[in-house]
Parts: structure tokens; C-alpha cells; sequence
């Protein structure tokens, strides 16, 4: 486990926050010493999850937005600032999916995705910008993506060619914002066993044996997992780290590749 003041005094931003990764990130670094904004759409996830930073005596507040509306995001963003006075961790971790045929997929439904995964990240990198660049830690960006955006996600065109978008956004902002001692990252989660999207996917579905085999270990990970390198990324452990894609996925990449 990490000191307890790894994250001492930084203010982080967390969409997708009131449950599931984005929770498990929030409450993690709340317990190392950050101020934590948790944002989503759905007010009654927000405030669960908000309870649950405050039970384990978490310095937090919730705030609704959607990450396809750049000026709702952005009033998010400045309010969470105007509360604790600075801000130094954006963790894009909002997303949308489902699974569908790419020809049957609509147009629509293929935007919807993008506008929430790629355009929401681009909003939030974007909005978080000004307020990162005076962070006294260095400003530090996270976004939450898979490597299936890589190898192609047959029945997810719309996921994978959006989080493809978001790792080679997040490679350019490193260059371009490296100069303002912003470091760029993102991580990419194998099947986390407890998460809704696995349980309705590959649960729910009979397909939770074969899931497991495909990764190297033989098991589903945990959400405990991607906080860890989350916190990682978010402190100064990782002060030199930029421009890098975390695999944290149980080496199914790699099983993918060579089975
Ligand atoms: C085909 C679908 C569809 C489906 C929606 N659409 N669901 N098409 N099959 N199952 C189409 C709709 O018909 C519509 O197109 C368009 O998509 C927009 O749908 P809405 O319902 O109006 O959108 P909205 O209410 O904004 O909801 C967004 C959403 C929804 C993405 C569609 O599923 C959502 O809110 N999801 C948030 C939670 C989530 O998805 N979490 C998963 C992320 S985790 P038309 O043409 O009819 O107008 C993840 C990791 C998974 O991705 C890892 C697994 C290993």
C-alpha cells in the first residue's frame, strides 16, 4: 500500500465518479491525503458515492455534469477549483458502451459513444488545461482506456475507435503540455471482475470461464487494481512518466497475441 500522504494537499477531478473504477479511484486517493470532485450524470450514483467518500472521511464533493456538454464539464471543473482552490489530477474516466454489430449500428449511436469517451476527454483535458498548468505538484492527466482500442473490439467499433482517439490525444498533450509540467497518461484495465460491465457482459452472459482463460494469470482483476496504478500515475512516484499507456489487464493483450 501507498503512505498514507502520497497524495497530501493535490486536488483531483474524477468523472464517471459515483461508482464503479472512477469510485474505487476516488476513494483511494481521498484516503491518501486528496481533495476529491467527483462528477457524473446521475444525481442519486453521485450522492451514494459521495457518502461513501465521506463515511471513510473523505475531503469530497459531488457535481453533475455530463462530459458531452463542454460547458457543463468546464462549470464543473471551475466550481471544483473555486471549492479547494486549485486543482492538479483530472481522471477521465467516464464512458459509454454497448454492444452492437458495427452494421447495425446507427449513426447516432455510434456518435453517442464517441461524444461520450473521446469528445468528453478531449472537454476535460481541454477545460482542466488552465487550472493544471498552476498546479505547485505538476498538473497530472489520467484517462481510463482498454487495449481492445487497439487490437479493434469486434460488437464495439464506436468504444474502440473512441478510446484509439483518446491514447493518441493523450500522447500529443504530453508533448504539447509537458512544457507546463503537465504529465499525460492513460491506463488500460484487463476484465475488472467487479465491475457492472463485467458482470453483464461476460457474467450474466456465460462467458466468465472463457474471459478468465484469455487473460495470462487466469483471473478477472479488481477495481483495487486500477486505483493502484492510478494512484501511481496521479503522484510523484510517477514524476518522470509521461506519454505512457498503463496495461493493467492480467497480460490478456498478450495471451490475445500469442494464443
Ligand atoms: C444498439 C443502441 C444500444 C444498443 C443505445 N443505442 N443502446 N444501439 N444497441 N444496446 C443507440 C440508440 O438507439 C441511439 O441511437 C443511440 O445509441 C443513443 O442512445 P440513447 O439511449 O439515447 O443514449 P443515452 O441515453 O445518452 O445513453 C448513452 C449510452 C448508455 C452509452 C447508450 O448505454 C449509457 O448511458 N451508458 C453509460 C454506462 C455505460 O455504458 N457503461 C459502460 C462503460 S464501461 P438512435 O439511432 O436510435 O437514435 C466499458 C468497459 C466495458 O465500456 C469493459 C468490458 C470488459
Amino acid at each position: 500500500m501507498f503512505r498514507v500522504d502520497t497524495l497530501k494537499g493535490r486536488v483531483a477531478f474524477i468523472t464517471g465518479g459515483g461508482g464503479g473504477i472512477g469510485l474505487e479511484i476516488a476513494s483511494c486517493y481521498a484516503r491518501l491525503g486528496a481533495s476529491v470532485a467527483i462528477a457524473g450524470r446521475n444525481e442519486e450514483r453521485l450522492q451514494s458515492g459521495l457518502e461513501r467518500l465521506r463515511a471513510d472521511g473523505g475531503d469530497a464533493i459531488a457535481l453533475r455534469a455530463d462530459v458531452r456538454n463542454y460547458e457543463e464539464l468546464k462549470a464543473a471543473i471551475d466550481a471544483a477549483v473555486a471549492k479547494f482552490g486549485g486543482l492538479d489530477i483530472l481522471v477521465n474516466n467516464a464512458a459509454g458502451n454497448f454492444h452492437c454489430p458495427t452494421a447495425e449500428l446507427s449513426p447516432n449511436g455510434w456518435r453517442t459513444v464517441v461524444d461520450i469517451d473521446l469528445n468528453g476527454t478531449f472537454y476535460g483535458c481541454h477545460a482542466a488545461y488552465g487550472h493544471l498548468r498552476r498546479s505547485r505538484f505538476g498538473g497530472s492527466i489520467i484517462s481510463i482506456i482498454t487495449m481492445l482500442g487497439l487490437s479493434g473490439w469486434p460488437g464495439a467499433a464506436h468504444a474502440a475507435a473512441a478510446k484509439a482517439g483518446i491514447l493518441s490525444l493523450s500522447r500529443t498533450l504530453a508533448v504539447e503540455w509537458g512544457g507546463d509540467n503537465i504529465r499525460v497518461n492513460t491506463i488500460s484495465p484487463g476484465p475488472i471482475g467487479d465491475t457492472e460491465g463485467v458482470k453483464r457482459l461476460y457474467v450474466d452472459t456465460g462467458r466468465e470461464d472463457l474471459e478468465r482463460r484469455k487473460t495470462a494469470l487466469g483471473r478477472f482483476g479488481k477495481k483495487q487494481d486500477i486505483a493502484n496504478a492510478a494512484v501511481f500515475l496521479a503522484s510523484d512516484l510517477a514524476g518522470y512518466v509521461t506519454g505512457e499507456n498503463m496495461i493493467v489487464d492480467g497480460g490478456r493483450w498478450l495471451k490475445y497475441v500469442a494464443a
